[in-house]
């Protein structure tokens, strides 16, 4: 019996991770969103009273829509409490109740309008080198949280100790933000006290609150936001997030130690994406004429970037940028099966491969004249990495509506098992579209 389940993606996000885990809640009691915040752009799609309705969360676990899981938020995010309330309203004028259901980590920081403040100036002046951040103030939260001078969600129910944190941290960045980019203490300290109150019966110590529910037999499915390479620590330095996105952070986030977690899904995509700025070495460039990143379709020549941009509708869930697209990169998906201890994968978004007559996946880098199969250490140095392609044969028709990994075109099947091969782990889902009867378990 499998107790505790995480899923994390192992690209740069958006890998469809929502849809997994709205699939998989069917079989867990409880779903966790154990890092990240108001960063994250979650789609799943559910039948709601007989329709099927499609939500973004930004900080809800996608077990939401099950109206019978309990969702937590653990103690690894950081939560803008607006935004927050917006999911919750959203959510209720759906009819779907899920105040009664839904826990908060004490120990969770909070974010402020200072923070996102913080992030907007920091971008300016990081100016063509920035991130390309979502500017939900999430590296400035963490940063305060790193330095020990952030604000946890069980303090806000203490009015008078919150506003005299919030003016001992208005000193802290006195020389880096005016009144008014900092905003007002006592308006802060009074809506963030609000919301506390409002869940104070809900607000717990989530190691132990889910520690009791696991020893009485329940479920847990913990869901990571962001991905492996914008980890803080194993992702594409500094073009990161500022959590641990990776499986590592699912314990520390949620509070579960290492020995309760089962198994670790990760989700990779049939392709690549990426939002925002830093290394992407197997990118398709819009304005490239090298044969690999052109396709034939319909008889007409295509960039396959702009292709796999507009089939798979690649735009930001939470900014609504383009996403950079490129090709699978089983290098970098080898580091991710190492990094968070990999048990299988779900591969999402095959469908969009539909078509292609010959898909190039990554399996080396040239680097300084040499092949590759690792990820340099040195993130400085993924710029200069040239991908080598190995090419494998596309297939006819659709995979939309398939039932089975057997009912698959024999080529998918090769595609799939090709990968599985190269990095040495299986696919137990595959994703075929958006909602959750488009998703195929393989028998591992
Ligand atoms: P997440 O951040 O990893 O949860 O992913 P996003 O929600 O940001 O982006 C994934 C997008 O792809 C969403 O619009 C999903 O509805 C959609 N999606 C998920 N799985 C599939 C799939 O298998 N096929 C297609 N065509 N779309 C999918
Ligand atoms: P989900 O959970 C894709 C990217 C941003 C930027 C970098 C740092 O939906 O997969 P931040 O605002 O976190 O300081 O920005 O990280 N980024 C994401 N890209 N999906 C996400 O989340 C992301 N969350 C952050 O675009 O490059
Ligand atoms: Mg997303």
């Amino acid at each position: 019996m499998q107790n505790v389940q995480v899923v994390v993606g192992v690209q740069w996000g958006d890998e469809g991770k929502a849809k997994i885990v709205d699939y998989m809640a069917r079989e867990h009691d409880i779903v966790v969103r154990f890092n990240g915040g108001a960063n994250a752009g979650h789609t799943a799609e559910g039948e709601i009273n007989g329709k099927t309705l499609k939500f973004v969360f930004h900080l809800m676990p996608a077990g939401a829509l099950y109206p019978e899981k309990l969702c937590v938020i653990g103690n690894g995010v950081v939560l803008d409490p607006a935004q927050l309330m917006n999911e919750i309203r959203e959510l209720e004028s759906h009819d779907v109740s899920i105040r009664e259901r839904l826990y908060l980590s004490g120990a969770l920081h909070l974010v402020f309008d200072f923070h996102k403040a913080m992030d907007r100036k920091r971008e300016q002046n990081r100016g063509p080198k920035g991130l390309g951040t979502t500017f939900r103030g999430i590296g400035p939260c963490y940063r305060d949280k790193a330095g020990r001078s952030g604000i946890r969600l069980i303090e806000a129910l203490d009015l008078d100790w919150l506003k005299s944190r919030l003016e001992g941290i208005r000193a802290e960045y006195f020389s880096l933000l005016n009144d008014e980019e900092f905003g007002d203490i006592y308006k802060m300290a009074k809506e963030s006290h609000k919301f506390a109150k409002e869940f104070e019966n809900r607000i717990v110590d989530t190691g132990m609150f889910l520690g009791d529910k696991i020893a009485e037999g329940q479920r847990v499915l913990l869901e990571g936001a962001q991905a492996t390479f914008l980890d803080l620590d194993h992702g594409t330095y500094p073009y990161v997030s500022s959590s641990n996105a990776s499986a590592g952070g699912a314990c520390t986030g949620s509070g579960l130690g290492p020995r309760y977690v089962s198994s670790v899904l990760g989700v990779v995509k049939a392709y690549c994406t990426r939002v925002g700025s830093g290394a992407f070495p197997s990118e398709i460039l819009t304005e490239s004429q090298d044969q690999v990143d052109l396709i034939d379709f319909n008889g007409k020549t295509r960039n396959a970037g702009d292709y796999l941009r507009e089939i798979g509708n690649e735009f930001g869930a939470t900014t609504g940028r383009p996403r950079r697209t490129g090709w699978l990169d089983l290098v970098m998906l080898k580091k991710a099966i190492r990094v968070n201890s990999l048990s299988s994968l779900a591969l999402t978004k095959l469908d969009v491969l539909d078509g292609i007559e010959q898909i190039p996946v990554c399996v080396a880098y040239e680097y300084k004249g040499k092949r590759i199969e690792e990820v340099p250490m040195d993130a400085r140095h993924l710029k200069d990495l040239k991908p080598v392609y190995e090419y494998l044969p596309g297939w006819p028709g659709t995979v939309q509506g398939c039932t089975g990994f057997e009912t698959l075109p024999s080529e998918a099947r090769a595609y799939i098992e090709a990968v599985e091969e190269r990095v040495g782990i299986k696919v137990h889902l595959i994703s075929t579209g958006p909602n959750r009867s488009s998703t195929l378990e393989t028998k591992t």
